[in-house]
């Protein structure tokens, strides 16, 4: 089933490829929040391809349902065509189409294609995490102040003082921050080693299904930010390789 789901996504990253490479015709859905065709194409394209592979799932995908608020209970699917719209129009070549299937509340597969970079990620619950069919690790950096740290910022600015207070402590206590504009490959570059945490508040199902079971069978944890057990609706996350889990909610309660 893995090698399946990974085939649609590799075919739907090519249509991400393709866009990445023309002009596009972008649209708001916010002041900044954009969206172009190719959101729009690649959703649709996996949508009817995972329909047929799983026909009693439920499938949400971000542009198709980005309204709703309620995850249901049953067996899901979380797309999200382009995760990294910004990147995209820009030019970043930090984007992912990301798929995560779950059943029963928990993560069953996971599958993340940067199709710029070439890179995929894949992980099915008990089997390990893969980047391009080698598997991968989270890092053993045992403290904050030896640690590259990633997070994201929400369209939405509300809790904007809140953000930068934990950022100023971030980069008190850490190696250095990065914002690279995905969260899927957050996700996926934390399960790899690359990153030693990644935080981010607001964040919707379909950026964090895919890369969470990733991060998971790669060996890390992933818990919200008061340190209560992740669930699929919850809106904050933080992912690390279990080591500085601990020391970075401490970082947090001293806020
Ligand atoms: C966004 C990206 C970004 C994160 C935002 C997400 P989109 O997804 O994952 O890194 O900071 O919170 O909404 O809009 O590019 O699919
Ligand atoms: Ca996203
Ligand atoms: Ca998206």
């Amino acid at each position: 089933m893995l090698k399946q789901i990974s085939d649609i996504v590799l075919e739907a990253g090519e249509i991400v490829k393709t866009g990445f490479n023309s002009n596009k015709n972008i649209k708001y859905k916010g002041e900044v929040d954009l969206v172009t065709e190719y959101d729009v194409k690649t959703e649709e394209f996996l949508k009817e391809k995972l329909q047929k592979l799983f026909p009693d799932f439920k499938i949400i995908g971000e542009e198709s349902n980005n309204d709703t608020n309620e995850y249901p209970n049953e067996n899901v699917i979380f797309i999200d065509p382009i995760d990294g719209t910004t990147n995209f129009v820009h030019g970043v070549p930090f984007v992912a189409v990301s798929v995560g299937v779950i059943t029963e509340k928990e993560g069953k597969y996971g599958v993340v294609y940067n199709p710029i970079l070439d890179e995929l990620y894949s992980a099915e619950t008990g089997m390990g995490a893969y980047c391009n069919g080698t598997q991968i690790k989270v890092s053993s950096t045992p403290s904050l102040i030896n640690s590259l740290i990633a997070t994201g910022f929400p369209y939405k600015k509300d809790n904007l003082p809140y953000l930068m207070k934990v950022l100023e402590q971030v980069l008190l206590h850490s190696r250095g921050i990065r914002r690279a504009g995905a969260a899927s490959l957050d996700l996926c570059y934390t399960a790899r080693g690359i990153y030693d945490l990644y935080y981010e508040t607001r964040l919707k199902p379909w950026d964090m299904a895919g890369g969470l079971i990733i991060v998971r069978e790669a060996g890390g944890i992933v818990t919200k930010l008061d340190g209560r057990y992740h669930e699929m609706d919850s809106d904050s996350l933080i992912a690390s390789n279990g080591l500085l889990h601990v020391e970075f909610l401490n970082l947090l309660n001293e806020i």
